[in-house]
Order: structure tokens, then sequence, then C-alpha cells
């Protein structure tokens, strides 16, 4: 099976096509490097130690996206390109309106043209907003307060009705909530560009000197410790929930949450850190972030059941994973 990955070259992309190559799937990639460095491909095939195709480009640009199509027998299509940055959504809502929803339906009408009927589609465990945790498939998707938000809520009701609209089609709907951690071979991670905001690559941060204490926002919250509670999934696990997903996949439209189901407080990940690389964090405490909910975890029976998969690497493993990728980055 052939299978397109759009935004390939990224985080969780990067790792996901390691686990197809591995899993006997071809690859072609189509990133437009505007979060992610072209060095990427090589790495991937250096790890799979298999060859993928590649494309530059942009995949809301219709024509470009015809031209991979037309040049080969594609079975599904993994889209996980995408602009992420919460704040900078908020800044730019047209930059993101416009990519990412544009991608999707882009990507969702040449597939229709070609007969593509397998896509896979990284949404968020932000499209929860502040619901009850666990969070479970079938709750009502609340506002999300950021334009990035939307743009997940948005794409997963395209291909919603898309899919209503055209029976063929099977669409999975994948909710991440906190993916975190490396390759174990330390030559793929999260590379942050810029000043960091998510907190594993913060505490990174910290361990190499670069900040010199960490600020956790709130302590406050109405969790054990007072600190911001999260659903932290290795990317490994995550990269392999969506081979599952892949190999699942029936007509019509399934969301699953990618998690672990296990929450962890701001401080728990501090002290794992601490424990798996021997490294001491220092931290201190500061107002609450804006739009920071208290708590964050999934439900995460449905993937068990429907998709045999269950995130096997625990959170001292995630810590060690993105501490070894962090300090081999090349300045
Ligand atoms: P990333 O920025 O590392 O990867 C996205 C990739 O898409 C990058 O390589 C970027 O260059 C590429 N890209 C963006 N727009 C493009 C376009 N128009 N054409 C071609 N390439 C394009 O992000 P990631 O963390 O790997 O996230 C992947 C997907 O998962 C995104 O859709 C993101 O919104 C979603 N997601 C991420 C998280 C997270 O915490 N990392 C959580 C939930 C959902
Ligand atoms: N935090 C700190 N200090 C920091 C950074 C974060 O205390 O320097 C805290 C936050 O307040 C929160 C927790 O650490 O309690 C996790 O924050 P992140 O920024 O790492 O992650 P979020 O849960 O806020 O958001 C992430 C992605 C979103 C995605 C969401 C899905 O950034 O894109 O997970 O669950 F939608």
């Amino acid at each position: 099976m052939v299978i397109l990955v759009t935004g390939g070259a990224g985080y969780i992309g990067s790792h996901t096509s390691i686990a197809l190559l591995k899993a006997g799937y071809s690859v072609i990639i189509a990133d437009n490097f505007c979060n992610s460095r072209p060095e990427m491909i090589k790495k991937i095939e250096q790890i799979a130690k298999k060859k993928v195709v590649f494309y530059e480009v942009d995949v809301t640009v219709e024509q470009a996206v015809y031209q991979i199509f037309s040049e080969h027998q594609i079975d599904g299509v993994i889209h996980f390109a995408g602009l992420k940055a919460v704040g900078e959504s908020v800044e730019k809502p047209l930059e993101y309106y416009s990519n990412n929803i544009v991608s999707t339906l882009v990507l969702a009408k040449i597939c229709r043209k070609f007969g593509v009927d397998k896509f896979v589609f990284s949404s968020s465990a932000t499209v929860y907003g502040d619901n009850t945790v666990p969070f479970v498939e079938t709750m009502d998707l609340l506002p999300t307060t950021n334009p990035y938000g939307e743009t997940k809520a948005m794409s997963e009701r395209i291909l919603t009705d898309f899919a209503r609209a055209n029976p063929s089609f099977s669409v999975s709907l994948l909710r991440y909530f906190n993916p975190v951690g490396a390759h174990e071979s330390g030559l793929i991670g999260e590379i942050s560009n810029g000043i960091p905001k998510n907190l594993m690559p913060c505490i990174t941060q910290v361990a190499k000197g670069r900040l010199e204490s960490l600020r956790v926002f709130g302590n406050d919250f109405s969790t054990a410790d007072g600190t911001g509670v999260r659903d932290y999934i290795h990317v490994m696990d995550l990269a392999e929930g969506h081979v599952s997903a892949l190999e699942h996949l029936t007509q019509g439209v399934h969301i699953y949450n990618l998690g672990t189901g296990k929450g962890t407080s701001v401080l728990e990940l501090i002290k794992a850190f601490e424990i798996a690389n021997g490294i001491s964090i220092p931290y201190e405490f500061v107002d609450r972030r804006l739009g920071d909910i208290s708590e964050c975890y999934a439900d995460i029976s449905k993937a068990q059941c429907e998709l045999d998969w269950l995130a096997k690497r625990d959170i001292v493993t995630m810590c060690r994973d993105a501490w070894r990728f962090e300090r081999n980055i090349d300045e």
C-alpha cells in the first residue's frame, strides 16, 4: 500500500513515516518545510533503511497535489500538514484558517477525483474544550477559544460531511493528546523554531542551561498538586496508532482519542524528567497562562477496543527520549 503523508517532515509525520515503512507501507511525503527541515527526509530513510518519495509542495495548491496523485497509485492519505501554534493562531487567524482548512479541502477533492478512499486526519484534544475529563469521543465539541482549535473542528466537520456524501470514503479522525519524546535513535524529534511554548521543550531548554528555570503556569488549579494535568503520549506510540488506524479503517467516519488515558501534572513531569535523566530542573510558579484548562486526558477505550492499539511507553521513557534528541541537536 502506498500512503501519501502530508507534513511528513514534521514532528509527528516523520515518526509516523518510520512506523509506516517498518510496517511495510510505501511512503510519499509532501511537505513545504514551513516548520521542518529538508534533512528530515534523509534521517527518516536512515532510520527505516528504506527510501521515501518526496515532494516539496504546499498542499493547499491544488495543481501540486493533483500532480502527486497523477504520478503515483496512492491507496491512502494521512494528513498532518498544518500550522499548530495556538498563540500564533490568535495573531494570524487568516493564515491558520487558510492553511489548515484549504489543505483539507484540496486533499479531499483530489482523493475524490482519483478514487482514493482512505483518509486519516490529525485532529487534537483541543476540540473538547473545557469538557469534563476523561474526554470521550461522543462528547459534544466545545468552542476552543483559538483559531487553531477551530480549524481542527472545522476540518473534522468537512471530512465528516464528505464521507456522508460519499459512502465509499473511509476516514479516521485522530484526536491527539500531548505528544512528547522522540525516536529512540535520537536522530529525529521535535525541533522548536524560536522560543518553545510547550512544556517538554521548555524543560529540555532548562536542562540545556538555555533557560534559567521553568515557569510553571499556575499552582491553583483543581488538581492534586495544583498544576495543570495533561495526557502525555510518546510520539512513537502515537505514530504506531496511525498504522493501527489505517489497518482498521472501514467505510464511514471514525473518531479516536490517541492518548495514554493517564493524567500527569506539570510537577510530576518535571520529577519524571529528573529521574529519567539525572538532571535537576529548577522551576518557579507564575500566573496561569491564558486559556489553559486544568485537566485534559483521554478515555482510550475506543481506540484500544477497535484499533487494538495501546500506548506502551511510560512517562520516564518519554522524558529520556526527549532529552536524548535535544542534547544531540546540532546548533
Ligand atoms: P509540525 O509543525 O512538526 O509538522 C507539520 C508539518 O507540516 C511541517 O513539516 C510543515 O512544514 C508542514 N506543513 C504545514 N503546512 C503545510 C502545507 N500547506 N503544505 C505542506 N506542508 C505543510 O507539527 P506536528 O507536531 O508534527 O503536528 C502534525 C499535525 O498534528 C498538525 O496538523 C497538528 O496540528 C496536529 N497536532 C499536533 C499536536 C502536537 O502537540 N504536536 C497535537 C494535536 C494535533
Ligand atoms: N506549562 C507550564 N510551563 C511552560 C509550558 C507549559 O507550566 O513553560 C504547562 C501548561 O500550563 C499546561 C501543561 O504545561 O498545564 C502543558 O502545556 P503545553 O503547552 O505543553 O500543552 P497544551 O496542553 O497547552 O497544548 C498542547 C498543544 C495543543 C494541543 C493540545 C492538545 O500545544 O496544540 O496539547 O491536548 F491542542
